[in-house]
Order: C-alpha cells, then structure tokens, then sequence
C-alpha cells in the first residue's frame, strides 16, 4: 500500500510559502465554481447529503460544497493539507476534514455518503492500489449516491506512469482501461467528456454502483478478458 503523506506535505508546505491559495495555484483554484456547476447540473445527481471529497487537499471545494448544501467530509493522506483546510474554516462551515489513506482497506469506516468527488485523487493512485481505492468509494457510496471522477487521461490510447523524483507519481490511464477499472469494481458510467490539452488529457464522468450482482460478474469477466487480450 502506498503511503505518499511526506510528497504531499512537502507539496503542500511548497504552496504555503509560495503564497498560492492551494494546489497549483491560484487560476486552478479559480476553476472550482465552475466545476461545482457541472456536477450539481447533472439531474441525477442528489442536490443535497452527505458528500465526500476524496483527495480535499485546503479544502476549496469541500467550502463550496457546504455552501452548496451538502453535510462535506474532506479526506487527504497529508497532514499539512487538512491543516491548511481547518485553518481556513470557518464556524459556519458544515465540513469534516479527515487525514487518511484512501488506499487503506478500512477508510472512514462506515461512512456512507450520497456524492462521492474525486479532487484529482484518483489519478495519483497507482496500480495494485486502485483497484482498493475504488473497493473504498464502492463501500462509502449510498445506493442512490453518484461518485465523480476527474482524472487525467491519455491521448494515445495507452496507459501510463509518470515519475517525479524517481517515484511513480501519477497514473495516466487510457479512457478504455480507465472504463474497465471501475466496471470492474461494479461502478456504471452514467456520462463521461474528454478535454483536449496539451501533454495529457483531462476525463470527468459520473457513475453509479451496478446492483445486480450477476450483471456485475459478466462485466468483471470481460474486463479480465480485454485485458488479457492487450
Ligand atoms: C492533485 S491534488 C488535488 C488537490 C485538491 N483536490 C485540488 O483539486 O486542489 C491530489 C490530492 O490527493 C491527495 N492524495 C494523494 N494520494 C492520496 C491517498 N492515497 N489518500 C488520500 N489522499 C491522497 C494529495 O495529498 C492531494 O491533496
């Protein structure tokens, strides 16, 4: 199991003196509006419930998904970030912050939660540890909850690890591996856009829990096939 909290906090405390507002500065920060928008537009996704932000980092988007309305937990495995993320709170906030390991088999217990966001987690995430993570995210959503991805995405149809430091520092999937990664951990793909950009694409999507277990083990089988068949 991967434990990254030290590159995080270093990250993070990075941030700090470099005066940003978070992780990658302030124009990325910038986006979270609008990135609320496109989650909450969609009619299928429930408009108010408990919600989880997996991957919080200073906790920009948990603030607005309390101002949204949602009962937010925010969960990071750096320490410097949910210190970050409790230092800008303020008493009106209905937000939870948490430091945790999301590739941890027992993260956050029983929790279940009707949106379930992920704030460029996934992508950091790399093989073994996926699968655990998206074990996780199946557990904490509700039956009727909807769990977002925003994850970076191949344009060549591969899939790929970037390193930083000589550690693998990022999972870039291909879309189709990406598709069979969350069927294979019984997640349905209700939608999902492709951005262009420059080195590495950018995918969001929303998917639901399959319910029907015989569904869920025909479509585990032909993932294990197409992989097989790569
Ligand atoms: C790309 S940053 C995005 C942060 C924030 N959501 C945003 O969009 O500004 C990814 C975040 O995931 C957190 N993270 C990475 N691996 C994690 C893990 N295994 N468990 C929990 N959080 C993790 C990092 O500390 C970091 O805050």
């Amino acid at each position: 199991m991967c434990d990254d909290s030290l590159i995080y906090d270093s990250l993070y405390a990075d941030a700090r003196l470099r005066g940003w507002s978070g992780w990658g500065g302030d124009a990325r920060i910038a986006n979270g509006p609008s990135g609320l928008q496109r989650i909450t537009e969609k009619s299928y996704v429930p408009q108010s419930g408990p919600a989880l932000e997996l991957g919080c980092g200073e906790g920009h988007f948990c603030r607005l998904l309390a101002a949204y309305g949602y009962t937010v937990t925010g969960i990071d495995i750096s320490k410097v970030a949910i210190e970050w993320a409790s230092e800008k709170q303020s008493g009106g906030d209905n937000i939870a912050y948490v430091t945790g390991n999301l590739c941890q088999p027992d993260v956050l217990k029983e929790q279940i939660y009707d949106l379930i966001v992920d704030g460029n987690c996934l992508h950091c995430i790399i093989e073994n540890d996926r699968m655990i993570f998206l074990q996780n995210v199946h557990r904490l959503l509700s039956d009727r909850g909807i769990f977002f991805v925003s994850s970076l995405c191949s344009k060549d149809g591969k899939s790929s690890i970037i390193y930083r430091a000589n550690r693998a520092y990022r999972h870039v999937p291909s879309v189709t591996s990406l598709m069979d990664e969350l069927e294979e951990a019984q997640f349905l793909v209700l939608d999902s856009e492709v951005r262009e950009r420059n080195e590495y694409n950018h995918i969001s999507l929303f998917a639901k829990k399959m319910h029907s277990p015989s569904s869920y083990e025909t479509l585990r089988d032909k993932a294990a096939q197409r992989r097989l068949a790569r």
